[in-house]
């Protein structure tokens, strides 16, 4: 029977976050803030801080050689590698080039895919549709952020959201029509109308790096977070629906909800509205808090590795970000 190149199937997870911990209680030492409120108002209780020697490429490449293990397949084996990011090493070249290079992958294109936080869910659906072709077998899907390095730790209203952190899954293209780990489908959208709610205003090439906009603390990340708020519950209840609609699936056959970790009661109020209970719905933010491209795929690592997937488990991956963007993936484990 001649080869059906149209099914991808993660093969392999991993995840990395580096050692430092920075506790609700370290915060109240550095801005007017208490471990109560942030608890409270976001769920979160600490995250991890990546030393000065790590840039986003070093994260990626340990979560990258996890999933690479975790899939029995050697570095030199991949073809393509996309990481998603909003804290790349430098503007150019690519995080997924140095990556590349890291790891030895002298075989695989490689770029970068920006769609701030839902980043991780647009490059899985860019890599599976480079995949459905056939020109292309084994992907590395890494989603890696270090946001310390464009939090304003001046601004309570920010800095106690953010950690850094990577996550990575090895995708691969397959004849088999139903394997183990089949991405069932994706549904993306975005809304540029919306981009100044969350930014990073400064560096780029509209408002270029100066000392004014050093002065001004422009190259970190601004945000407007209750119209975020609003637009999140809406826009990750909409993209799970969508996202299974498309597979000819419902609310009903999920079997675990793995949504971007940003607040804890954004991951309830949109849980609440699409009734999933809580046993559904994997959750780690109050150690990592919000580690944007990297959020999704650290839980999808952890819930795999705690055994929360079963063999044929229906799961969906659901994020939200600055764009604004948002978007879901469906797989069968
Ligand atoms: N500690 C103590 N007080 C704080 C604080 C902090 N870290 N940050 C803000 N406050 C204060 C505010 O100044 C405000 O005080 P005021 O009433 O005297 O003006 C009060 O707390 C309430 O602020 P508000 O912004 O209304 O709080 P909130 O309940 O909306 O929670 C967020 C704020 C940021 C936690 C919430 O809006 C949120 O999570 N939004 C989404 C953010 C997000 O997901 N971003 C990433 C997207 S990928």
């Amino acid at each position: 029977m001649a080869a059906v190149l149209t099914t991808t199937r993660l093969l392999g997870v991993g995840s990395y976050v580096p050692d430092k911990v920075l506790s609700n209680f370290d915060l109240e030492r550095m801005v007017d803030t208490t471990d109560a409120w942030i608890v409270e108002r976001t769920g979160i209780r600490e995250r991890r801080i990546a030393p000065e020697s790590m840039a986003t490429s070093d994260l990626a490449t340990r979560a990258a050689e996890g999933a690479l293990e975790f899939a029995g397949r050697s570095a030199s084996e991949v073809d393509l590698i996309i990481v998603a990011t909003v804290t790349p090493d430098m503007m150019f070249p690519s995080t997924a080039c140095l990556v590349q290079r890291k790891l030895g992958a002298s075989s695989a294109a490689a770029f970068d895919v920006n769609a701030a936080c839902t980043g991780f869910v647009y490059a899985v659906a860019t890599a599976s549709a480079f995949l459905s072709t056939g020109s292309y077998r084994l992907a590395l899907v890494i989603g890696a952020d270090t946001l310390s390095r464009i939090t304003d730790w001046t601004d309570r209203a920010t800095c106690v959201l953010f950690g850094d952190g990577a996550g990575a899954v090895v995708i691969e293209s397959s004849s088999v029509n139903a394997p183990p780990g089949e991405i069932l489908g994706s549904y993306l959208a975005a809304d540029g109308t919306g981009w100044e709610v969350l930014m990073q205003p400064a560096g780029g090439s509209q408002m270029p790096a100066s000392r004014e906009t050093v002065d001004a603390r422009l190259h970190s990340i601004k945000m407007n977070g209750n119209q975020v708020y609003k637009f999140a519950v809406r826009a990750m209840g909409n993209a799970v629906k969508e996202c299974l609609s498309r597979c000819g699936l419902t609310c009903d056959d999920l079997d675990l909800l793995i949504p971007h970790q940003a607040n804890m009661r954004i991951i309830e109020a949109a849980a609440q509205r699409l009734g999933v209970p809580e046993s559904k719905v994997v959750v780690n933010i109050d150690r990592y808090g919000n580690m944007s491209s990297a959020s999704i795929p650290v839980a999808l690592d952890e819930a795999v590795r705690a055994g929360r997937l079963e063999s044929g488990d229906i799961g969906v991956m659901v994020a939200f970000g600055g764009g604004l963007t948002w978007g879901a993936t469906a797989f069968r484990w």
